[in-house]
């Protein structure tokens, strides 16, 4: 069959039979078939390539295909493809779990596995609920903070309600209380007014329902679905201060910032933050496997011990720790320890700092901002923001034909490439977005 005739096929049959996530399907484009992948590029089926520079939904880390990660998860699966992880465990999940906390903030060394980002924030949210109904204290209130994203399950959706993903189904949510988020961004003049302010509402907040609260979960440096809005390292440190003065736990998201991507490992390190627990996903594989960890401190783990299983945690998924995908995690992590992917993106954050200067001047674009590896900036006189903002889909199309994969969330242009992008590459990647805010004019 002609390269062709098969991207018209798997677009036909694609288009009669599949239903794809957070697409309006009725006015979306028709999907591009993706025949394979090699490091930052996708192979199309109609023979074109295309530059992902967003990680394919922000997990390629080290990019596609790599093979260290794909023999790992080939050897595993001819040696235990799965097993009942209730009542069994297995080498690779043992030695991830050991990895990992060697690697995370000391304190946090309790895993419990599961399938993704959703799923890691439910259970930390379950995990938070029943620490405090075990010991026989009545704390009921969550927090969050104003744009988090934390998912698509119920929960998930409920702690990120504020984000506006989620009307359709508001009236099923259960409720939160949510604060002030200042995000900022380079030549912000008034991020100490936005952040006094922030906090002081925090502080009426604690006065008001301290005790009642059972924790704050939140992004930690960067909200991403909102926008790639970013905040300061000194706020969170002084909200999570308060909030564990109040005796709420502190709840890191690190879905999207985990594994590099403000460049330290875990964006807790930068932010100086050491949580109670913490959500991973999407880089822990390498982008290869479907796999989450919900990691806690012992203190967390041990208040659900005791004779009767109702102070247990009741919860668990059929592929909970899978093998292959601890297999990919533990070899994702061998390339993080060889330094070199941190280094590159330092490099590369450089190159965005500068890029981003040079742009800071021009007309259409507002709020100039990077952390590590994200770079992003709004484009002004769009005539509408937010995740459906026409300015977006309109953007995506200009990169597409570009051969970039730049996916703007409304009128947010960012990127947020693996670390094995090269510099040239990512001039590419920068000249694009620059010619796309000359088209508009
Ligand atoms: C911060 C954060 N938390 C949770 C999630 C949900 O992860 P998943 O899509 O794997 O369920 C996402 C997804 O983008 C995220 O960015």
């Amino acid at each position: 069959m002609s390269q062709e005739n098969l991207a018209e096929e798997l677009v036909h049959l694609d288009q009669m039979h599949v239903w794809h996530p957070f697409t309006q399907e009725a006015t979306s484009p028709p999907p591009v078939p993706i025949v394979s992948a090699s490091g930052v590029w996708l192979q199309g089926a109609d023979g074109k390539r295309i530059m992902d520079l967003i990680s394919s939904w922000w997990l390629s880390v080290h990019g596609h295909a790599h093979p260290h990660i794909a023999r790992a998860i080939a050897e595993q699966a001819q040696r235990l493809e799965h097993v009942i992880f209730a009542g069994f465990t297995h080498e690779p999940a043992v030695r991830l779990a050991q990895r990992l906390t060697q690697l995370l903030p000391q304190g946090l060394n309790r895993v419990f596995y599961s399938d993704n980002g959703s799923t890691a924030v439910e259970v930390a949210l379950k995990m938070a609920i029943q620490y405090h109904r075990n010991q026989g204290q009545k704390r009921l209130r969550i927090a969050v903070l104003e744009g988090g994203y934390h998912g698509d399950t119920v929960g998930a959706m409920s702690l990120g309600r504020s984000s506006g993903f989620f009307d359709a189904f508001n009236d099923y949510l259960f409720q939160v209380d949510t604060l002030p988020f200042p995000a900022t961004w380079e030549g912000d003049d008034l991020v100490e007014t936005n952040e006094e302010k922030a906090l002081a509402a925090v502080d009426g907040y604690l006065h008001d329902f301290g005790s009642e609260l059972a924790g704050i979960i939140l992004e930690p440096l960067v909200q991403g679905a909102a926008g790639m809005r970013m905040c300061r390292p000194l706020f969170l440190q002084r909200l999570t201060q308060k909030i564990r003065q109040a005796g709420g736990l502190i709840i890191l998201d690190e879905v999207m910032t985990g594994f590099g991507r403000t460049g330290t490992l875990f964006a807790c390190e930068k932010a100086g933050v050491t949580p109670d627990l913490i959500c991973l996903s999407k880089g822990l594989t390498g982008g290869f496997m479907p796999m989450a960890v919900t990691v806690c401190r012992n203190a967390i783990y041990e208040a659900f011990l005791g004779e009767t299983f109702d102070r247990a945690l009741a919860h668990g998924h059929s592929y909970t720790a899978n093998p292959l995908g601890c297999a990919a995690a533990l070899a994702s992590l061998d390339l993080f320890a060889t330094g070199q992917p941190l280094q590159q993106a330092r490099t590369l954050e450089t190159i965005h700092r500068q890029r981003l200067q040079t742009l800071s001047t021009h007309p259409r674009i507002s709020k100039p901002r990077c952390t590590g590896i994200i770079a992003a900036l709004n484009v002004t006189g769009t005539g509408g923001a937010g995740y459906s903002a026409a300015i977006g889909q309109k953007l995506k199309a200009f990169f597409l034909e570009r051969g970039l994969l730049i996916r703007p969330l409304g009128d947010c242009i960012y990127l947020l490439p693996p670390y094995c992008l090269t510099e040239e590459e990512l001039h590419i990647a920068w000249d694009g977005i620059t010619a796309a805010l000359e088209s508009l004019g």
